[in-house]
């Protein structure tokens, strides 16, 4: 269903107003709003969209990494457990991931210190330029069909696994450096599980670059005081490869869809989440699946969670993908069109609102 353009207030007003703060959704409600401005309205078709029920069965896999290195005991058991919950479920918890408890915990620690920052010391940062590689914005809706998300996101764009450290913030730089130092080692990992998973060499998905590159995305959902009639991040599927996420031990609220229904992904301190996105399912032939999910805007907060989207290398950006030609073959033809990763960014942009993934317009 199309969402009418709101004409009883002036839109485009209150839109600007709040980007003129520069202070994002936390500035909101420091300044003290008991009501949400109207762009924070999401139609009631997506907030109550079927199915309602969420219900706490069958629970999102846990796959426990111990084992895992070249030759380890439990490698081929763990590929096994991977590709069944990338092929089913599109998401799993990751356990013994190799990543130190003490370095989550100063990451989602870091996370709050920035957005708690004095709105001063954040509102150079705050842009809707998404060419650059450090900003701090709330993505205010920039049409007025569509619908803004209660929630700040700070981003560091690693482009080729590197970025300038004079261009992150001080007061979380150390913790970045460091997260995305494992979050590449973790990548390796996984990237050479996914490849194994597919049948294919360990090497497959490392030698055609699509998980080089990281988008952390740093984000702080503000208790809501109206969180019935907005979402912290509406229904979408990740527009990337890959994405590994880091939420907070206390809060809780992200779900996913799974066979129809909405399935709670309750925080558990230490695990980190993995999900495929839609441009793995596109390479693999729909075998991975990109799942669609979402987190509630709820009356208590600040919720964090730390998202690394996984993406291409600047060289590799420039080249098209398509279908693994491995997983192809005289019963399997390709499902999508080659496609530019910018193509589809674009494409996804500009359509910015849809309740349907990007994903079935770049089908042949
Ligand atoms: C995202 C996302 C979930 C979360 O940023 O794409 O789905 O828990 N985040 O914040
Ligand atoms: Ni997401």
């Amino acid at each position: 269903m199309v969402v009418s353009a709101p004409t009883d207030y002036d839109w485009a007003k209150e839109v600007k107003e709040f980007e003129d703060t520069r202070a994002g959704v936390k500035g909101l409600v420091d300044s003290g709003a008991t009501k949400i401005p109207k762009f924070f309205v999401h139609p009631p078709e997506k907030l109550h969209d079927q199915p309602v029920a969420v219900r706490a069965m069958p629970e999102m896999p846990e796959i426990d990494f111990t084992g895992v290195e070249r030759g380890g005991m439990r490698r081929r058991e763990v590929v096994e457990q991977i590709g069944r919950a990338a092929r089913e479920w599109g998401f799993f918890r990751m356990v013994n991931h190799g990543v130190p408890v003490s370095t989550l915990d100063a990451m989602l620690a870091a996370t709050k210190r920035f957005h708690e920052q004095p709105t001063e010391a954040k509102k150079e940062l705050y842009s809707g330029d998404a060419t650059q590689k450090v900003r701090f914005t709330s993505s205010g809706p920039t049409r007025c069909t569509d619908v803004a998300c209660w929630r700040d996101i700070l981003t560091c764009f690693h482009t080729d696994d590197t970025l300038d450290p004079e261009l992150i913030p001080q007061v979380c730089r150390n913790e970045v450096q460091e997260y995305v130092k494992y979050m590449i080692k973790l990548r390796e990992t996984m990237s050479e599980l996914l490849s194994e998973a597919l049948g294919l060499r360990s090497d497959y998905l490392s030698s055609i670059e699509c998980l080089k590159s990281e988008a952390l995305a740093m984000l702080y959902y503000p208790s809501c005081p109206e969180p019935n009639l907005t979402m912290g991040n509406a229904k979408h599927s990740d527009t990337t490869f890959l994405t590994v996420l880091l939420q907070d031990y206390t809060i809780g609220g992200l779900q996913i869809l799974h066979q129809n229904q909405w399935v709670d992904v309750p925080p558990i301190h230490g695990t980190l989440i993995a999900n495929i996105g839609d441009l793995m399912q596109m390479i693999t032939n729909d075998k991975f699946k990109s799942v669609e999910h979402r987190v509630v805007a709820q009356p208590i907060g600040p919720r964090l969670s730390v998202a690394c989207f996984f993406l291409p290398n600047s060289k590799r950006m420039a080249k098209p993908f398509g279908a693994i030609k491995e997983l192809l073959s005289e019963n399997e033809s390709p499902i999508y069109r080659e496609f530019l990763c910018h193509e589809y960014f674009d494409f996804y942009k500009n359509n910015y609102g849809l309740v349907t993934p990007a994903l079935p317009h770049f089908k042949l």
